[in-house]
């Protein structure tokens, strides 16, 4: 972690406590996650209490404190994606990736979620990829998308 890097990004938002969020989600970007150093330089740099960022940190599911892959799969899981296919969409994304929900791959390429219902009910059975909802989620839709950003990583030699 480079100290710089996160001073950067402090400044990039000239050191408003009010922008913090936005400085935690800077920092997981560049990091794919919150490392302590750094989340102890923000409060440093705020003139904040170390307990009061990493309760933020802590507080925001969408924050990490340990590291996280390139890409993040999150899966559905709830009623309506359940019935349509979710369990054998989490089934294919073990199977291609070696992880199960809450885990990383070694390679640090992959993340995988699992939640309860993200809103979008009506295109389920549904999958967040790197931010990007995808619906109506087959097995080989997975396959092929967890294919290419495999190919991808590798110089397309997958
Ligand atoms: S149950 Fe999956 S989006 Fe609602």
């Amino acid at each position: 972690m480079d100290i710089r890097t996160v001073d950067g990004i402090v400044e990039k938002y000239q050191g408003k406590r009010t922008a913090l969020i936005s400085m935690l989600h800077d920092i997981q970007n560049q990091y794919h996650h919150l490392p302590e150093k750094a989340l102890r330089r923000v409060a440093l740099r705020l003139k904040m209490d170390f307990t009061d960022i990493y309760g933020v940190a802590t507080f925001y599911k969408s924050f990490s404190l340990t590291p996280k892959g390139k890409h993040s799969l999150t899966l559905c899981l709830g009623t309506a994606c359940h019935v349509r296919g979710g369990p054998k969409i989490l089934r294919e994304v073990k199977k291609l990736t070696g992880i199960g929900p809450g885990q990383t791959t070694p390679d640090r390429q992959f993340s995988l979620e699992v939640v309860n219902c993200l809103g979008v009910c009506a295109i389920g059975p549904v999958v967040v990829m790197d931010g990007k909802i995808h619906g109506e989620m087959t097995v080989g839709k997975v396959r092929r998308m967890i294919g290419k950003l495999k190919a991808k990583e590798s110089g397309g030699r997958a």
